[in-house]
């Protein structure tokens, strides 16, 4: 990638209004200096794709060229090839879910399926719900197509369903389109809704007749506590996405989409005008890896390793983080969501933090207006333990002179401090 350049923009007036309210990433924009070879990254969900077995990986590519080439090398349906969306039948009964092949759409990662569900529901104006805060890139996929974005916030057992009631009862006939949930591990909160929550959601979908979205990229990472039902085990209105990403490698882009069928029909139909159809090598090199390959090794000895990491991450926030600090304690999946009191700045911080050689994701990022700012995700999953001790450490250190700024104007009685109630 080259360096940034400011280039006028001729074509300004012609670009589509839609584009006005997509928001780049501040960590992207921040991309070059954060890719400096000496940051300690916490600002990426990036898995750690050096423990899946590159011999494996050859192997299944190997197959597909020499084995399945006129197959692999070949447009392929739209739905996918039948045999991945058996794949995805199994992994999906192993959690819970009874589906077939024909209630699977394979799509380019579970953000295209974001994408296609956008296009598919969503006119300009249109209520939409998620948590808040929500995954960034859904917020991106969803604003294109110009919805009113309406969050309920969390707590740590996941979605506040009397909020989520609240807000149902106050839009009142207008509804919503959908309600969109990251259940487990939540991407940025790191929180797991409670089986309870997830029945009165559906009960609450049920009562007020809007579809539920169940986005579950992080399911099969657990580190402790038991495996809690998906949505659409208990519900086959639920619209679920599934990824290979974090089971196997994103740098394939496969992911699912299983919904009732008039839904996937629609989809189908605006995944034609996407992309024809997906990667049938990519789905060849995930069948052959799946079926040929000690997977659940692989992927047991990776959550081992975000398992250590999170310990890691957890035990270096206790030392090295300011006592005003508040963090989430994931019991999977790859982010710790860190509070700092309102008056905090995260994005205003960032660059300071990549000075210090430390890269994190401000909380503003993942609220459609702004709401965040003092909350930051850390992503846990890429640095190994002992970098994420020194990054905490850079870290703590510049929210320590942030905050000692702070509690000087405090105390001087210039800004209102926690302490007389500001939360
Ligand atoms: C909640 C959530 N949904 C969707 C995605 C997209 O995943 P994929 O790589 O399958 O496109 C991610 C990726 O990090 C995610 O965290």
């Amino acid at each position: 990638m080259g360096t940034a350049r400011i280039v006028f923009d001729k074509w300004g007036g012609r670009y589509a209004e839609r584009l006005s309210g997509v928001r780049s990433s501040a960590v992207r924009d921040l991309f070059a200096a954060a890719s400096r070879p000496d940051m300690i990254s916490f600002s990426g969900g990036m898995p750690e794709v050096s423990e899946v077995p590159a011999f494996a990986v050859a192997k299944a590519a190997r197959e597909a060229v020499h084995e399945y080439g006129s197959q692999a090398l070949q447009y392929g349906s739209s739905e996918g090839r039948l045999e991945i969306r058996v794949l995805v039948t199994e992994l999906m009964a192993e959690s819970g879910v009874r589906v077939v092949p024909d209630d699977v759409v394979v799509t380019a990662g579970a953000q295209q399926a974001l994408d296609l569900l956008a296009k598919t529901f969503i006119d300009p104006g249109d209520v939409i719900i998620t948590e808040g805060p929500t995954y960034l890139g859904a917020l991106q996929a969803f604003s294109a197509y110009e919805p009113d974005v309406h969050c309920v916030p969390m707590d740590g057992d996941g979605m506040r369903m009397d909020l989520l009631e609240e807000e149902l009862k106050r839009l009142g006939p207008r509804g919503a389109k959908f309600i969109y949930t990251i259940p487990n591990f939540h991407n940025p909160a790191g929180v797991t809704m409670t089986a309870e929550r997830r029945r009165r959601l559906l009960e609450l979908s049920r009562e007020y007749d809007i579809p539920v979205v169940e986005d579950d990229p992080y399911g099969r990472l657990r580190f402790e506590g038991g495996h809690v039902k998906p949505l659409r085990a208990l519900d086959d209105e639920v619209i679920y996405l599934g990824t290979f990403s974090k089971i196997f490698a994103p740098g394939l882009r496969l992911g699912w989409i299983v919904a009732p069928q008039p839904i996937l029909a629609k989809v189908l139909l605006m995944k034609q005008g996407a992309d024809l159809c997906g990667s049938a090598f990519a789905q060849v090199v995930a069948e052959r890896y799946f079926r040929s390959t000690r997977w659940r090794r692989v992927l047991q000895t990776l959550t081992q390793t975000y398992a250590e990491r999170r310990d890691a991450m957890l035990a270096a926030l206790e030392e090295h983080f300011p006592p005003e600090a508040r963090w989430t304690h994931p019991e999977g999946g790859f982010f710790v969501w860190v509070e700092l009191p309102p008056y905090v700045d995260c994005a205003n911080m960032l660059a300071e933090a990549v000075e210090h050689g430390v890269v994190f994701a401000p909380g503003d990022g993942f609220y459609p207006d702004g709401r965040g700012r003092n909350c930051m995700r850390l992503a846990f999953c890429f640095a190994k333990p002992e970098a994420i001790e020194e990054g905490i450490r850079r870290l703590g250190e510049v929210l320590e002179d942030r905050l000692e700024l702070y509690r000087a104007f405090i105390a001087a009685g210039a800004i209102e401090g926690p302490e007389r109630g500001a939360a």
